[in-house]
């Protein structure tokens, strides 16, 4: 069957086959099958969905597009977290100094910004000197010391994810189900993890806009772990807003430098120690939720985790000024600021409309060759259900000087509900899968 034969049944809701799911994926993968023809292939699966066998075709294919790594000589807990993308979602930056330092060992392979989300290895690229690329020595090395690793996909891992990643990321094809499970768990299970514990966000700022889509998906992804064998836990938290106030590369950086500080924002904070603490139980390193949350706060508190990040960042080459301000980091100057129009409080943002003001800056991508300006981002000062005073902060727009920005500033604006009643503030994180029991 030609790869055009496949699109077409696809495309009128027929079903494929485990070898010809591989045949596509390694079709792709050698540049056998052009980019106009895969992207085809993934709107028809946009629109038709996959069934439960193909996406674990789908996935199991991806996976084997590389070297899939064995980490049984390699002691201790092999966990790792992911999350489906948010914006100013920083996460996993001090959630793996954590993590190391409370015992887990965290085989992390990351992705890049992904529609009007940020991606971790953007992030790191902001650092100077840190390389994000496998290396098989380097990743084992530093995984036995200090405990973790943060690469992205190469040629020889996972490199079927690395382009289809870059390819949904321009042809609007990120916000499918089938396409998410296996782009998270393919490189997951690649990289060698014993279970991942993922983060489903779920609101305006997600791919995932509803909780009956979060739900979805958070069943596909723990179904297809089991049928490999590992277990998979969700958690679902809350993406209309950014979270923390950092949105940008190299600001979102120092946020998470600040944090493992034991600074940091507090809905930040909430977010990473839950993860944590469910990557924790999930290694048998702590007996309940209410532990793992403790054991992260004193990893915190007592610099452990902060020496463990640090020790993950100079193992890939990274050099961060780590008691200066900022890090050191070239961050743009505050180009323009947004208060609040009157007195009111902050009742909705439109999270994805943030994303793509990054987007706008140089913060992200609009084509496949662009490269990403690290500087720039936004600051987010306020949270939905704040009362505001007129003229209060709301949000910086960083920009390097001469930059117009006015474009931005009119989508940020447009992003924001003010309503003269009081709305509550609403909770981060929203509800797990599988239930706790
Ligand atoms: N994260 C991934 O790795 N892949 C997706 O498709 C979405 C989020």
């Amino acid at each position: 069957m030609s790869a055009l034969e496949l699109v077409e049944r696809k495309k009128r809701g027929g079903s494929l086959s485990r070898s010809e799911i591989s045949s596509l994926v390694d079709g792709f993968t050698r540049g056998h099958i052009p980019d106009y023809q895969m992207a085809a292939f993934l709107m028809a699966v946009w629109f038709r969905g996959l069934d439960a066998g193909e996406t674990l075709a789908l996935t199991e294919s991806m996976m084997r597009s590389g070297r899939v790594l064995d980490l049984a000589r390699i002691p201790g807990p092999k966990i790792d977290k992911h999350s489906t993308g948010g914006v100013g979602d920083k996460v996993s930056l001090p959630l793996i100094g954590i993590a190391m330092a409370c015992g887990v060992r965290v085989p992390m392979l990351s992705g890049r910004a992904l529609g009007h989300t940020g991606g971790t290895l953007d992030k790191l690229e902001s650092i100077p000197g840190y390389v994000t690329a496998f290396d098989a020595e380097r990743y084992e090395r530093l995984l036995r010391h200090p405990g973790g690793t943060i690469v992205g996909q190469s040629d020889d891992l996972v490199p079927a994810d690395r382009d289809l990643y870059a390819l949904r990321d321009v042809t609007a094809t990120v916000d499918c189900v089938p396409l998410i499970v296996a782009s998270i768990l393919s490189k997951k299970f690649a990289a060698g993890v014993d279970g991942v514990v993922l983060d489903v966000k779920v609101g305006s700022g997600a791919f995932m806009r509803d909780m009956e889509q979060a739900r979805e998906l958070a069943r596909a992804l723990v179904a297809v772990g089991a049928a490999f064998g590992r277990p998979v836990s969700v958690l679902f938290t809350r993406m209309d807003e950014p979270l923390g106030e950092a949105v940008g590369n190299a600001v979102e950086v120092v946020e998470a430098v600040e944090f493992l500080r034991g600074g940091g924002p507090e809905d930040l904070r909430e977010v990473t120690f839950v993860l944590v603490a469910e990557m924790l139980r999930m290694g048998g390193l702590a007996a309940s939720a209410e532990e793992g949350v403790s054991k992260a706060r004193a990893a915190c508190g007592d610099g452990s985790a902060l020496a463990c990040f640090r020790a993950l960042v100079e193992g890939h080459g990274g050099r961060l000024d780590w008691d200066a301000p900022g890090c050191g980091l070239d961050v743009a100057p505050v180009a323009a600021s947004l208060t609040a129009p009157r007195r009111a409080s902050l009742a909705a943002v439109d999270g994805r409309q943030l994303g793509l003001a990054v987007v706008d800056l140089g913060g992200g991508r609009k084509r496949k060759q662009d490269l990403i300006d690290a500087r720039v981002g936004l600051r987010w000062r306020a949270r939905i259900g704040d009362v505001l005073e007129a003229g209060a902060p709301v949000a910086d727009i960083l920009a390097p000087p001469g930059m117009a920005v006015d474009a931005v500033r009119r989508r940020v604006e447009a992003a924001l509900t003010w309503s003269d009643a009081a709305p509550p503030g609403a909770a981060r994180v929203l509800g797990r899968y599988p239930d706790a029991g």
